[in-house]
């Protein structure tokens, strides 16, 4: 199977950061997962498809699992991306790259001045740590930099293995969310599970559905959890003129108002957006990095088991709340996740960590 799936994270109206593509080969043997940020910039985004490059061409043909994946750090006007392109299979291993630069004056100065990128191959996954603005790696014979003899400075504090107290401290998060309901039949329940592990979620709802669902719509609000627009009709936003796509998000806010709940984020129904969608819509969108397909497997084992095989701290993990499946999957997943460490928070909360401004102005 091929498949490629666009993937918007958390879009950001004021740096060069705008959101993140994903592109997920599978075969029977293999699963590849690429992810990889998209800025406004072609200058960077340039370079990071070099680096991307780099890190496909490094794949060996028998490994069972192959990941590209990243991480950014903001501060001010300098934006970091650290990528690590991983590979496992008869032998595993990472190899880190990192990527700094200017987020305003980029265009001005030219690529010479964004910034110097290395790469540091690591024979073990997260085997080093940073401090203030320096990468140290345990074994120092393993450091090499790319493309100029260099080594970054990176203001990032994000990155897994840096500290130890500081991980201990913040527990790993996940976000549960649930599109295209409310459901009479299937929402509550899924409410009824979250009640019991005491555990918060995301419900992106279709605005039509809300009036006849208000009671669901009620319970969502006192336990705390958070909605979500979904759009008032669930039709394909990049069909739309701008005058529909403002008038889907808007009257879905509209009908969440009435209830008293103010609603701040908006998810594409199918995922489908574009860059001009980006710019109209003021509400930041929000897609996942998990994908259950749970509206095509129907299958709660193989849902649990594509979570359980993928979920890492960070993870926006998208379900329907449609499917006795669903319900299902969720009943066992909540206290796995639990179990494992994680805290099941809203898209909001996972997203306040983001130090700048996730969130547009
Ligand atoms: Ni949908």
């Amino acid at each position: 199977m091929y498949y490629k799936i666009l993937l918007l994270f958390v879009l950001c109206g004021c740096v060069s950061v705008p959101y993140g593509t994903q592109e997920i080969i599978e075969s029977e043997q293999q699963v590849t997962r690429i992810t990889y940020p998209v800025t406004d910039s072609t200058l960077i985004n340039d370079q990071i498809i070099e680096i991307v490059q780099a890190c496909r061409n490094s794949f060996s043909l028998n490994s069972q699992e192959r990941q590209f994946s990243y991480q950014q750090y903001i501060e001010e006007d300098t934006v970091s991306f650290l990528f690590t392109c991983y590979e496992y299979g008869l032998t595993s291993h990472s190899t880190y790259t990192a990527l700094t630069y200017h987020a305003k004056t980029y265009e001005e100065y030219g690529i010479q001045e964004l910034g110097e990128y290395s790469q540091i191959p690591i024979e073990e996954d997260h085997d080093f740590y940073l401090d203030e603005d320096t990468i140290y790696v345990p074994d120092g014979d393993s450091i090499q930099t790319y493309p100029r003899n260099k080594i970054l400075s990176i203001p990032m504090i994000q990155v897994d293995g840096r500290n130890e107290e500081e991980s201990e401290k913040s527990k790993p998060k996940v976000a549960l969310t649930f599109d295209d309901g409310p459901n009479a039949r299937y929402t509550p329940k899924i409410l009824e599970i979250l009640e019991e592990y005491d555990v918060e979620a995301t419900f992106f709802v279709i605005g039509q559905q809300i009036k006849s669902h208000e009671n669901v719509i009620m319970d969502m609000i006192e336990a705390g959890h958070q909605i979500g627009i979904h759009t008032f009709t669930h039709r394909d936003l990049t069909k739309l003129s701008d005058q529909e796509i403002l008038q889907e998000i808007s009257s879905t806010k509209e009908v969440l108002k009435e209830m008293g709940y103010t609603a701040t984020i908006v998810r594409p129904p199918y995922g489908s957006y574009n860059e001009h969608i980006v710019k109209l819509i003021k509400e930041p969108l929000v897609l996942w990095t998990i994908d259950t397909r749970d509206w095509e497997s129907k299958d709660s084992k193989k849902i649990v088991s594509l979570v359980k095989n993928t979920v890492k701290n960070g993870d926006i993990i998208l379900f329907h709340d449609m499917y006795a499946s669903t319900v299902e999957a969720v009943e066992i997943l909540v206290p796995y996740l639990l179990d494992q460490g994680y805290d099941l928070v809203t898209v909001e909360e996972l997203i306040s960590n983001c130090k700048l401004s996730c969130v547009k102005e």
